[in-house]
């Protein structure tokens, strides 16, 4: 018989990229969603839709009944570890067998930022659920460039306060076909594991330009700009502080060379090599042409 799964943050990257990698599957998609005019978006990639908000408990019964497994993608704020928390009793509640777990790159009770703070009161939560689980911990998505793809469509630059620091950034579609692989691959074979996803290589903002500009076949440059003046920018934009804050960390983390790594998880799980920054530059130059 084929399982139901339930995916959490339905219209968001990871998400959005799962369903595309579970769609034709055997298993049978459901997604949550907080907003029902976002609902037929998320139809339309073959999910039954269900409303519900992770904040409040009440709205999840119907959405959990009769599900098998369930894709945990907890949303960046505060009330991740609450959210996530929810998540799990309404698993629990309703008989679910196995919970997959987005989680960050570096979670631990002492990571430098408090993403990874909170990420790892909830890995424990988990682990410690009764449930079967998997955790898969990515390092910095290569989509948060499409952030950029404004200023890079406008001036041919873009500015983050990450200095010459290298980072093992992994494309979000590799994330995706991960979590597919590891739901497709049943309840057993990932039960206890935690992953932690990288790209092929640990590169550099001015590596990053230059495959950039091969792909747009125009030079784009980095500009490296201090925590001030990115604050300043994101804040401007109408990011949270909270998110501004938690950036900052990740970005003061990442100067002393705290994601100088990569690892051989990505092709452990899909038996190929992860996708490198200049195939994620080609296959969205087009965003990047027109800076959205
Ligand atoms: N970006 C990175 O480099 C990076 C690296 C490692 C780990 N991560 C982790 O990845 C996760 C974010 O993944 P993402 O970028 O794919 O997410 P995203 O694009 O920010 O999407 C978040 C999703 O959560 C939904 N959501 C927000 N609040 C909700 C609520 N109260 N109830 C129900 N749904 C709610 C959003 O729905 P709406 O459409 O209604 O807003 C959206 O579908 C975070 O846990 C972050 O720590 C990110």
């Amino acid at each position: 018989m084929s399982r139901n799964v339930l995916i959490t943050g339905a219209t968001g990257t990871v998400s959005t990229l799962l369903m595309e990698a579970l769609r034709g599957t055997d298993l049978n998609l459901r997604a949550l969603v907080r907003d029902e005019s976002r609902a037929a978006a998320v139809r339309e990639r073959g999910a039954e839709v269900f409303v519900g908000d992770l904040g409040d408990p009440r709205t999840l019964p119907a959405a959990f009944e009769g599900v098998q497994d369930v894709w945990l993608l907890p949303p960046n704020g505060p009330r991740a570890p609450e959210h996530s928390s929810n998540v799990l009793w309404a698993a629990r509640r309703a008989g679910a067998e196995r919970v997959v777990r987005l989680s960050a790159v570096g979670s631990a009770h002492d990571a430098p930022t408090r993403s990874g703070r909170l990420h790892a009161l909830s890995d424990h939560e988990i682990e410690r659920s009764g449930l079967r689980w998997t955790i898969l911990r990515p390092h910095w998505f290569m989509q948060n460039l499409l952030n950029e793809a404004g200023d890079i469509a406008g001036t041919g630059t873009f500015a983050l306060n990450i200095g010459p620091a290298r980072i093992g950034m992994i494309d979000a579609r590799d994330i995706a076909a991960c979590g597919a692989r590891v739901l497709l691959d049943g309840p057993d074979r990932h039960h206890g594991r935690t992953y932690t996803l990288t790209g092929p290589r640990s590169v550099t903002f001015d590596e990053v330009a230059g495959d950039l500009s091969a792909a747009l076949g125009r030079p784009i440059a980095y500009l490296p700009v201090s925590d001030d003046a990115k604050r300043k920018s994101l804040l401007d934009a109408g990011v949270p502080a909270w998110i501004a804050d938690m950036l900052e960390e990740y970005a003061q983390a990442y100067v002393t060379g705290w994601g100088d790594f990569t690892t051989d998880a990505v092709a452990e799980i899909l038996g190929r090599a992860p996708r490198d920054v200049a195939s994620f530059a080609r296959d969205h130059a087009g965003a990047f042409t027109s800076g959205r």
